[in-house]
């Protein structure tokens, strides 16, 4: 049903054709001239406003275009996203940037622009492509994203299948797939499917020689796929525990996050060519946990955590994110929900739980979760075989041994489990499906026990028995003696959607050293081996791999370990 309402877009368009053809019989020159749609979607509020277009060549290919209008009003265009913008007086021109410059026939493309306004904002009644008149398809047909209220989500939600990886074809990202194969070796995992980062403005539209969003549907298409796994990873202040991915966006940059980051990836998510794709987004990794456990009065608070925490932009951030993104019927929200390692204490499980339904149901409704993905990028365990947390040694329980330190998890499955109980009485449904990240918590190696450690003394038995060999399980940034983990798989444990590869192996977490950069990026001492730690990780080493680049970027030591030490071995 909401698929044939989505799909009005298209109709909307082809009634304007028609009604083009009827004036072409009237006048044929005028019909000639018409040679494209123009839909619009306008968002004001006090002093501001965005306006999303669609545009659609409906005449010969062009190899650049120039969209041309007046606005009625004194609105002034102050950005733009997928195009470049120049204003004159009222005039306004949008003109297409390199990777949408030739416009076949039939072909649509999405600019948009936001500005200010003092009066009402009108928009204009006639546009130009390259000179030529549009027809204008009334906005009531263009799409609509944030007007959505919480029934109308629950019914979108109702459209959605239960498992979008059930018998899903997985898109495989070919710029990964290229730096994985010219690994030695690296043909045996390339063809695995890794998550779309988008990690900036800019990752849009392509960044580093990197497609951009577009292209990556496209490719999907192009592969037969109809999964694509896309991480949302740009909030204001982003990363506020740490430095390693400090982002593009200051703490109070609200505004452009939603306009100029949710606004165009939602406008391309809703293009009715990918409206068969399942579109898996993982919504801002690390960000809600830091507002539990990095914040005043705790002993790990960060001052730019108690700001985040101050301004709510996380929250409302993420809950622009799900109910924006909600609103489309085929994509599916998963919310990250760190890792056992981070949140698995009393004190931090059940106020995560709460703060999830609390943003969830700030989107409009709970229905805009389909799901919530653990160990993201992170190094924990799926599963612990040689101790459990209800073994005791002594009649002391591996909960007092110093690795476990009263957790009431040891590995990731039963975290997630957990956590899918909790969040599913906390309102999200007993339909809530959880994913867990094994792209780099593999553990195998030569380092690997075969069973359990003695039974001399908890931290014995622990140790000697623990998968995890990480110095800490604090412990976050390019981990030595890792491994790949289980290959990406669907259904594979109850209340399990799929193991994933959403942090792509090889892809470093953070510089060892300062490297200067231009993507914000920090220099975090978590990511240098020879720091002795702190608060978060209980002055621990930091257990990293040296010669790190910079978090994103490739690290070619780090695949080959990851390969080396995977497990399931790699044959
Ligand atoms: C970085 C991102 C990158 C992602 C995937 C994060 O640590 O901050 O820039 O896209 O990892 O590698």
């Amino acid at each position: 049903m909401k698929k044939a309402a989505r799909r009005g877009i298209a109709s909307g368009a082809a009634a304007l054709m028609l009604s083009a053809g009827a004036v072409a019989m009237a006048a044929p020159q005028a019909a000639a001239a018409e040679a494209c749609t123009v839909s619009y979607k306008v968002n004001t509020w006090s002093g501001g406003f965005t306006a999303t277009l669609s545009v659609t060549n409906l005449g010969d290919a062009l190899k650049n275009w120039t969209l041309e209008w007046d606005f009625p009003g004194d609105q002034k265009v102050t950005g733009s996203w997928n195009t470049h913008v120049a204003q004159t007086g009222r005039h306004v021109a949008l003109r297409n940037v390199a990777h949408n410059a030739s416009l076949a026939k039939g072909a649509t493309v999405t600019p948009g622009v936001q500005g200010t306004h003092s009066g009402a904002v009108t928009m204009p009644t006639a546009f130009k492509l390259n000179g030529r008149t549009c027809a204008v398809v009334p906005s009531s047909a263009a799409p609509a994203v944030r007007s959505a209220d919480a029934r109308a989500a629950a019914e979108r939600a109702a459209d959605r299948v239960d498992n979008p990886y059930q018998g899903a074809k997985v898109y495989v990202n070919p710029d990964w797939a290229a730096k994985a194969s010219a690994e030695p070796g690296g043909d045996r995992v390339a063809d695995q499917p890794t998550g779309v980062w988008m990690d900036r403005r800019a990752a849009i539209t392509g960044t580093n020689g990197a497609r951009g969003l577009r292209e990556h549907l496209d490719t999907a298409l192009q592969q037969g796929a109809n999964l694509v796994q896309v991480v949302i990873y740009n909030l204001p202040g982003r990363d506020c525990a740490a430095l390693a991915s400090n982002g593009e966006l200051g703490p109070d940059d609200l505004d452009v996050y939603q306009t100029e980051f949710i606004d165009p990836i939602a406008e391309i998510f809703q293009d009715p060519k990918y409206a068969d794709l399942r579109i898996v987004t993982v919504v801002e990794i690390d960000s809600l946990p830091n507002l539990i456990t990095n914040v005043s009065p705790r002993p790990t608070a960060t001052e730019n955590c108690n700001r985040m925490k101050e301004n709510g932009n996380y929250q409302k951030g993420i809950a622009y994110a799900l109910r924006t993104f909600g609103a489309i019927p085929n994509v599916y929200n998963y919310i990250d929900i760190g890792h056992h390692g981070w949140l698995g204490w009393d004190d931090n499980f059940q106020p995560t739980v709460d703060l999830l339904a609390q943003v969830a149901r700030d989107s409009g409704s709970m229905a805009n979760v389909h799901g919530f993905i653990t160990n993201t990028a992170n190094y924990g365990a799926l599963t612990e075989p040689y101790f459990s947390i209800n073994d005791t040694v002594n009649g002391r329980s591996v909960r007092e041994s110093t690795w476990v330190d009263w957790n009431r998890y040891v590995d990731e499955l039963s975290y997630a489990q957990a956590m899918r109980r909790a969040l599913a009485q906390a309102g999200f449904g007993d339909g809530t499906g959880m994913l867990i990240d094994t792209s780099r918590n593999g553990w195998g190696g030569s380092d690997r026990p075969t069973g359990p450690g003695p039974q001399t003394d908890v931290d014995a038995y622990v140790d000697g028995g623990r998968l995890d060999r990480r110095i800490h399980p604090g412990n976050w940034c390019n981990q030595a003696g890792a491994g790949l983990g289980e290959r990406p798989t669907a259904a594979p444990a109850s209340g399990i959607d799929a193991y994933v590869w959403m942090k792509p192996p090889g892809e470093s977490d953070g510089s060892s050293t300062e490297i200067p950069n231009d993507e914000g990026k920090g220099f975090d001492r978590m990511c240098d081996p020879t720091y002795e730690g702190n608060e978060r990780n209980n002055f621990n080493r930091s257990g990293a791999l040296p010669d790190a680049p910079l978090s994103g970027h490739w690290f070619s030591a780090q695949f080959q370990e990851l390969m080396r030490n995977a497990y399931p071995p790699l044959s």
